[in-house]
C-alpha cells in the first residue's frame, strides 16, 4: 500500500521505526518530514500530510506528534481527511470500520513501538464496513448533504 508518514519533532523516532517496518513488510512508504530533533510546528506537517493524500498521492497516511493530538486536528481540517486518533488497536480497527478512517494519528509520548504497529496493522487490514456508517461517512466530506 502506498503509505505517507509525517511527524513533528517530537515523534520522528517514532516516525522513523514505523517507517522502516512498514517497508520491510513491503509497503510504499513516503515519509514527509519532520526529519530533525529541531523543533518544527505540527500543523505544517499535518497540512503536508493531508494534501498529500488529497492528492492522490498515498492511499493512507499516519500522522504523530507528542500526544497525536495537535497534528490530528491540522489533518482532520482537511474536508477529505478523516483522521482516528488512538493509542490502541481496537479504536483503529473501528475507525476502518465505521468511518473509513484515511489516516491514523498516535502520540509518541503516550504509546511505545509495539502498541503504535498493532495499531497500525489493524489500520491496514481492516476493511471499511459500508452499509449505514457509507451514508454517516458521507456527510463528513465537502459536499455535506
Ligand atoms: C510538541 O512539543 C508537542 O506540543 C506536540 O508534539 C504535540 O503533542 C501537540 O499536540
Amino acid at each position: 500500500m502506498r503509505i505517507a508518514i509525517a511527524s513533528d519533532h517530537a515523534a520522528v523516532a517514532l516516525k522513523a521505526a514505523l517507517a522502516d517496518w512498514l517497508r520491510s513488510e513491503g509497503h510504499d512508504v513516503e515519509d514527509l518530514g519532520t526529519n530533525g530533533e529541531a523543533g518544527v510546528d505540527y500543523p505544517d506537517f499535518g497540512y503536508k500530510l493531508a494534501a498529500h493524500l488529497a492528492a492522490g498521492k498515498a492511499e493512507r497516511g499516519i500522522a504523530l506528534c507528542g500526544t497525536g493530538i495537535g497534528i490530528s486536528i491540522a489533518v482532520n481540517r482537511h474536508p477529505e481527511i478523516r483522521c482516528a486518533l488512538v493509542s490502541e488497536p481496537l479504536s483503529a480497527t473501528l475507525a476502518r470500520e465505521h468511518n473509513d478512517a484515511n489516516v491514523l494519528a498516535m502520540g509518541a509520548r503516550i504509546i511505545g513501538i509495539e502498541m503504535a504497529k498493532a495499531c497500525v496493522t489493524a489500520f491496514l487490514t481492516t476493511p471499511f464496513g459500508g452499509e449505514r456508517h457509507a451514508r454517516r461517512v458521507a456527510k463528513l466530506g465537502k459536499a455535506r448533504p
